[in-house]
């Protein structure tokens, strides 16, 4: 790493290979996936898994998760029981990510599980993310590409301004298609949602046929998307604003008359493929006070209304 410009790699097979190189030899390489691009490592290469920590300066209890190309791949780390089956079965690849027992002799990094005995894994669907993994040939460890606490990334521009070259490069595929992270699901006992995302609560119980249990109390947060704050921009964010206050800029939805809009049209699937790169945007006009207009609750309304919280949240 130096004090150049951070190293952007095409998503080719020569841009893949070099950022396979550079995984095998311990680095950092950011990527992009259907969701947000994730900062990845070699999940068997402690060294490699506590440079993620070190460039996102990441609280060390938070665990990462393991991307892999596909089910089997999947299934040589972890157990699957007949629900993970129907649910990997249905939504992957995709914005979907599992909570599963570790397999005792899988070789993941204990800095990956953060010593559980639990690891969450996920099959990207990314052109990009798949040749990569492909390329690589292992567990690649990667939570988003931002530092801790900031705005997730959805395009190589926004990993370069947040991470700069404190990684080795990052595989520029353009702008991530679904805009939030993955839906998170415990299969350790009953099914159980840890984080709201990409993939609609409703499609997974409508797949299961019955309710995930409840998330967890967000005291004990079993997932940094579950700290209080997080992913929040530099102004203050205040929610369910039908029209900006004096001295606010309103974030829009719908057919209002807003300085950014997340979709004109109201459409939850076009507001969450924009959600981060609006708060990017927001902080780059140097917004002190931001209005948002109300978001429905259902559907990718609920990752979105999810991530607004927490980017409202006291810091
Ligand atoms: O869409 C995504 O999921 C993106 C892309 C890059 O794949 N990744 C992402 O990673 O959002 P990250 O690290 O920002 O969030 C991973 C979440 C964390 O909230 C973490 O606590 C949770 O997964 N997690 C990981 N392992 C876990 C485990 N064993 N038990 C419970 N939660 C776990
Ligand atoms: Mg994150």
């Amino acid at each position: 790493m130096t004090d150049e410009q951070l190293l952007t790699l095409t998503p080719d097979v020569a841009g893949l290979e070099k950022a396979a190189a550079i995984l095998r030899g311990g680095g950092l390489v950011s990527f992009p996936t259907e969701t947000v691009y994730g900062l990845g490592a070699d999940a068997r290469n402690d060294a490699a898994v506590a440079g993620i920590y070190a460039a996102k300066g990441r609280p060390s209890f938070n665990p990462l998760i393991v991307h892999l190309p596909d089910m089997a791949a999947a299934e040589t780390y972890c157990d699957f029981n007949e629900t993970a089956r129907q649910l990997a079965g249905a939504f992957w690849p995709g914005a979907l990510t599992l909570v599963l027992p570790l397999k005792a002799d899988a070789g993941i990094s204990k800095l990956v599980t953060a010593g559980l005995d639990t690891l969450a894994v996920r099959v990207p669907d990314h052109r990009v993310a798949a040749g990569l993994l492909r390329a690589f040939g292992g567990p690649v460890a990667a939570p988003s590409a931002n530092p801790s606490g900031k705005i997730s990334p959805t395009t190589a521009a926004h990993v370069a301004a947040g991470l700069g070259t404190r990684i080795d490069a990052v595989v520029d595929g353009g702008d991530c298609a679904v805009g939030v992270e993955s839906t998170i699901v415990s299969c350790v006992g009953a099914p159980a949602l840890l984080r709201a995302g990409g993939i609609p609560v409703e499609a997974l119980e409508a797949c299961l046929g019955h309710p995930l249990q409840a998330p967890h109390d967000p005291a004990t947060p079993t997932a940094p998307g579950q700290l209080a704050s997080h992913y929040a921009p530099r102004g203050k964010v205040r929610l369910n604003a039908p029209y900006a206050k004096q001295g606010e800029v309103l974030l829009g939805f719908g057919p209002v008359d807003a300085d950014l809009n997340l979709s004109q049209a109201g459409d939850l699937t076009e507001a969450a493929a924009r959600l981060f790169a609006c708060l990017h945007a927001l902080d780059a006009m140097g917004a002190d006070a931001i209005a948002v207009s109300p978001i429905p609750d259902h559907g990718l309304g609920r990752a979105i209304n999810d991530r607004l919280k927490r980017a409202a949240a006291p810091r």
